[in-house]
């Protein structure tokens, strides 16, 4: 399942800047990017329950339950103590800021000469901390420890299942076997799932795309791809959006 080679296609040349970011990091892309990466609209939050899946340090939750609808952060990341998420997060947002530092083209630096995203990533980062917090003390059930490709839900638990940045981003982590037994298990716990980027962190698109939406196909799955606009980065330009067909009435 877990790979090691260092670049999706070695006959690429790999600069500093065009490498892509290495090891998973815990990020905290606030509610809005989530919005815009999926296209997803409010109707699309409040149709039922929301699994985002890696929930990392997003505050999505947390908007989406402001809305009025219920959603379910789930990341390997959970099931420790907030400070323990919190030191992660604070190492993770160094890797962050040295490595958009060095692309600012795709991350332009705001007046502190950081990447002008950053105040964003960390007001989000912030909210989902006090949540994650909050969730600790009163065991709302808001937060849960798991991993892809075997997630703790019955099927059809939710209505619309979020990805984002695990798949297709870390081609150098994991196979297309993981890929379809990740994807295959969101569309067992959730009627819809979408997913974005389709593309690795060096903008490398994923190479096995093709195969992989014909498989899912060949499941009975409904594919397509959605043009969308990502505020942290104007080159992520799609998601894919995966539909399981309703079941047959008796
Ligand atoms: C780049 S973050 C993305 C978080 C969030 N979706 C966002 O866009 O800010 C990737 C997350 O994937 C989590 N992760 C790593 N392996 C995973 C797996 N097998 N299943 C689910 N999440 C995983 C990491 O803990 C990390 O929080």
């Amino acid at each position: 399942m877990l790979r090691t080679a260092a670049s999706s296609d070695p006959t690429m040349p790999c600069t500093a800047a065009s490498s892509p970011i290495g090891d998973i990091i815990i990020s905290a892309r606030p509610a809005d990017d989530y919005l815009a990466q999926f296209a997803l609209t409010e109707p699309d939050l409040l149709r039922g329950p929301v699994l985002d899946c890696p929930g990392g340090a997003s505050d999505f939750g947390v908007h989406v339950r402001a809305l009025g609808g219920r959603a379910v952060s789930v990341d390997p990341a959970y099931g420790v103590p907030p400070e323990h998420v919190d030191q992660r997060l604070r190492a993770d947002f160094h890797r962050v800021t040295a490595w958009t530092a060095t692309r600012p083209d795709r991350f332009p630096p705001g007046p502190d000469g950081r990447w002008q995203r950053l105040p964003r990533w960390q007001s989000a980062a912030q909210t989902f901390l006090d949540d994650y917090r909050r969730d600790r003390d009163e065991a709302t059930g808001h937060y849960l420890p798991a991993l892809l490709p075997t997630l703790p839900f019955p099927d059809r638990a939710f209505a619309l299942a979020t990805s984002g940045f695990l798949l297709f981003t870390y081609p150098d982590h994991f196979d297309l076997a993981f890929h379809l037994r990740a994807l295959r298990e969101l569309l067992r716990v959730a009627d819809e799932v979408r997913v974005h980027p389709l593309n690795d962190s060096a903008r490398t698109p994923y190479p096995r795309l093709d195969a992989l939406c014909d498989t899912l196909r060949a499941d009975g799955v409904h594919v397509d791809t959605l043009a969308v606009e990502s505020p942290t980065d104007r080159h992520d330009t799609h998601s894919l959006r995966l539909r399981r067909p309703a079941p047959r009435a008796a």
